[in-house]
């Protein structure tokens, strides 16, 4: 059995569709738990931010890929994980939003903690019907500053088009556009949703239904974690 299990370390995969909600509970979950998060979505996202002009043709062809709503090479995002060493060794534990997203990723994450000498609890998988995604990510704003995420009608700023946490500029990303959400989405079911199977067999998988607030959708996951450490240590005790 690995540490992460015997530890109080909680370590958590998110998995679920594009607006299914995984940055709105990671952001909770970081909060409540203390848990170090790591988006690869944001860290793709910081690259641009972080290189300005000198991007190199790597980072470049990243964002192509993202701007279009196409996964980024699996090579790049490994990469990218691989240089947070401190926050998959954090004490409290991480929680990773965003990745794995093919079952190449999977393994390449399987083989980074078994370096590390750390393991998975759980993989919180986040369902919910189209029709609910599509109204979500419609009306997602995003703070290019902080990446805080909001929604016009569930989630509204204080004030119109301005964070509350610091205040930057409120707008919509650029995959958000119509073709790039139905680019995402059929990526999504080719590539990502086979990770459910993946982690299924390994005993990770923790379904978690995202409809109701994020407040509830929050409580939830927590119950379903410890539905599945209960059902793990009874296992381990027969
Ligand atoms: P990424 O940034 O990871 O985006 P995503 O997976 O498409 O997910 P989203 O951020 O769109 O949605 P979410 O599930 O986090 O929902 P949110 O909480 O914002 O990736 C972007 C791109 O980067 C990819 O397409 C790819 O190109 C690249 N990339 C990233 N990782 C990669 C990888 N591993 N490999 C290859 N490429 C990679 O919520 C959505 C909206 O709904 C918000 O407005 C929110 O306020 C609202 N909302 C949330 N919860 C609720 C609720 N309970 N009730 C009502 N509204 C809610």
């Amino acid at each position: 059995m690995s540490d992460a299990r015997e530890s109080s370390a909680t370590r958590l995969v998110l998995l679920g569709a594009p607006g299914a909600g995984k940055g709105t509970q990671a952001s909770l979950l970081e909060q409540r738990l203390d848990l170090c998060a790591l988006s690869t979505g944001d860290l793709l996202r910081g690259l641009q931010e972080a290189s300005g002009s000198r991007l190199s043709e790597a980072e470049r062809e990243a964002l192509d890929h993202m701007r279009r709503g196409e996964l980024v090479p699996d090579g790049t995002v490994v990469a990218l994980v691989a240089e947070q060493v401190d926050c998959l060794h954090h004490p409290r534990g991480f929680l990773l939003d965003g990745f794995p997203r093919t079952l190449a990723q999977a393994r390449a994450l399987d083989e980074l903690l078994r370096v590390g000498g750390l393991g998975l609890d759980a993989v919180l998988s986040y369902e919910l019907p189209l029709e609910a995604i599509v109204a979500r990510l419609g009306g997602r704003r995003t703070c290019f500053a902080c990446r805080a995420i909001y929604h016009v009608e569930t989630r509204p700023p204080r004030r119109s088009g301005v964070c509350d946490r610091c205040g930057g500029a409120l707008g919509q990303r650029d995959d958000d556009r119509p073709e790039a959400v139905r680019t995402r989405m059929q990526t999504y079911e080719r590539e990502t949703a086979p990770l459910a199977t993946y982690y299924q067999e390994q005993g990770l998988l923790c379904p978690v239904p995202a409809h109701g607030t994020p407040e509830e959708i929050f409580e939830r996951s927590l119950v379903r974690l410890e539905a599945l450490r209960g059902a793990r240590s009874s296992s381990v005790g027969d």
